[in-house]
């Protein structure tokens, strides 16, 4: 790679703590990162270089793949970092931040090149974007790429806010949207198994799709971070950005080449053909919104969210969230795309099932056997693999019909140290590869979609909010989903 000085802002943070670190030195110990880059912390907190490297190597040694335990290697990579206490609302501090950039710039041959990292309020972009320019910090000659966290904006109206401060700074091809979903081996993993197999390609459309399922459960419930749900909800936490892009990652139409701009103009098209929903009646048939209430999970109590701390008591915030999606195009009409979410579920997945519709009523059919239909299954999170189900005559038996599973588990293979991805995306920033960070007409789409069923909720009041128990698998409504078109949840896992 090029040399870079990353700046990273909100360097005290818990995503610099558990994420951002550990991936930079992931990438550094894996010959990602060469010698010319520096790291400055930037928050308000003060702290020295010092204690600012020992939080660096205390988080490495707790959430890295790799530990540092070697003295010299350890200290000739935390040689990088400095630190700098800043008030990013004061445009002086800017100045000297220049000037400290610019130093390390010379130390360490980094050519110009400026990645500045906001793991910082969205509400903060802004200003921080503003007070970059005046500060200086822009005039370089080298690039100047800015990369932010979600959410990106609270509806289209914010959104379209936010992201016209930033251009105001920077250009749309130096803006990189952290969606990180994308950067999960298996999600990536999605057009290359698509595109790559002759025997999925030509299959992949509604001729021979039945549905698809995708599932992103989490056993966790809100933990600290009740104050920025209890806004959010489900819908804008997960649905607008990982449910969706994963989801275009699997309906996406073959980009022309395996470009950044091609790939996200195909993904762009399957927003813009999700089918609007035409009334708040529409929503509610097509969609389920769920608050889990307390319940007993592996012999505990759980707590009801409402009871959570900074969440209000009389809350109507939605951590469950299932809806039935369709993509009107040629490729997909017909095919419901479900899709479900949510906290306190049993089990923490990932995964997307594709159900193949049945063969014609055959000679098996003819025999009474139940024909379990085909399915593929994306495993993404925590286990990682390709999972398919066929069916086959079991060994000795006079015909009888069983269905098979063949199993890819990378994950086993692979062992634990496969890339996280954050260290994917922030190799692919100092890249300059955007493929895998969402641009804004993915983002605008994505909003337009959202906000539909957040205008009809609305509306409805909290009528249609379901409370399922702490453990369980969410609102009985989102079985009937499926169910009222024939079909069920493939069990996941
Ligand atoms: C984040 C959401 O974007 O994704 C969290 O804000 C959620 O609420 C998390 O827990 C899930 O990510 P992962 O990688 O643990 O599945």
């Amino acid at each position: 790679m090029t040399g870079a000085v990353f700046l990273l802002f909100g360097a005290t943070g818990d995503l610099a703590k558990r994420k951002l670190f550990p991936a930079i030195y992931s990438l550094y110990r894996e010959g990602k990162l060469n010698d010319r880059f520096a790291v400055v912390g930037l928050a308000r907190r003060p702290r020295t270089n010092e204690q600012f490297r020992q939080d660096v190597l205390d988080s490495i040694q707790e959430f890295a793949r790799y530990k540092a335990d070697d003295d010299a290697g350890w200290a000739s990579f935390a040689e990088h970092f400095s630190y700098m206490s800043l008030d990013i609302h004061d445009v002086n501090g800017f100045h000297q931040l220049r000037a400290l950039t610019e130093e390390l710039d010379r130390k360490f041959d980094t050519g110009g090149n400026r990645l500045f990292y906001l793991a910082l309020a969205p509400e903060l972009f802004g200003d921080v974007s503003f007070n970059l320019r005046e500060g200086g910090l822009l005039d370089t000659s080298g690039y100047h790429r800015l990369v932010i966290e979600k959410p990106f904006g609270y509806d289209l109206p914010s959104a379209e806010k936010l992201n016209t401060q930033l251009r105001q700074v920077f250009e749309e091809k130096d803006i990189y949207r952290i969606d990180h979903y994308l950067g999960k081996e298996m999600v990536q993993n999605i057009e290359f198994v698509r595109f790559a197999n002759a025997f999925f390609e030509p299959i992949w459309n509604n001729k021979y799709i039945a549905n698809v399922q995708i599932t992103l459960s989490e056993t966790v419930g809100v933990e600290e971070r009740g104050g920025y749900y209890d806004k959010s909800g489900a819908l804008r936490d997960m649905a607008q950005n990982h449910m969706l892009q994963m989801l275009t990652m699997m309906a996406m139409e073959p980009p022309s080449r395996l470009h950044p701009e091609d790939i996200r103009d195909e993904k762009v098209k399957v927003l813009r053909s999700l089918r609007p929903f035409a009334s708040a009646a529409d929503v509610r048939a097509n969609v389920v919104r769920g608050q889990y209430a307390a319940g007993e999970f592996k012999g505990k109590t759980l707590p009801a969210y409402r009871a959570e701390p900074s969440v209000a008591p009389e809350s109507t915030t939605e951590t469950f969230f299932a809806a039935r999606v369709y993509v009107d195009n040629f490729r997909w009409a017909g095919v419901p795309f479900y899709v479900r979410t949510g906290k306190r579920l049993p089990v923490k997945t990932t995964e997307i099932v594709v159900e193949f519709k049945n063969v014609p009523d055959n000679v098996y059919l003819s025999r009474k056997h139940t024909l379990e239909p085909n399915l593929l299954v994306f495993r993404i999170n925590p286990l990682e693999g390709i999972y398919m189900k066929m069916n086959a005559k079991q060994p000795g038996s006079e015909g009888v019909l069983v269905p098979v599973a063949l199993d890819l588990c990378q994950s086993s293979k692979v062992g634990i140290n496969t890339p996280e991805a954050y260290e994917r995306l922030l190799y692919d920033a100092t890249r300059g590869d955007s493929t895998y960070f969402t641009r804004w007409d993915e983002v605008a789409h994505a909003w337009q979609y959202v906000d539909q069923i957040a205008a009809a909720w609305a509306e409805l009041g909290a009528e249609d909010l379901v409370l399922y128990p702490a453990g369980s698998w969410g609102p009985q409504r989102a079985q009937e989903l499926l169910a009222e078109n024939g079909f069920r949840w493939w069990p996941v896992n």
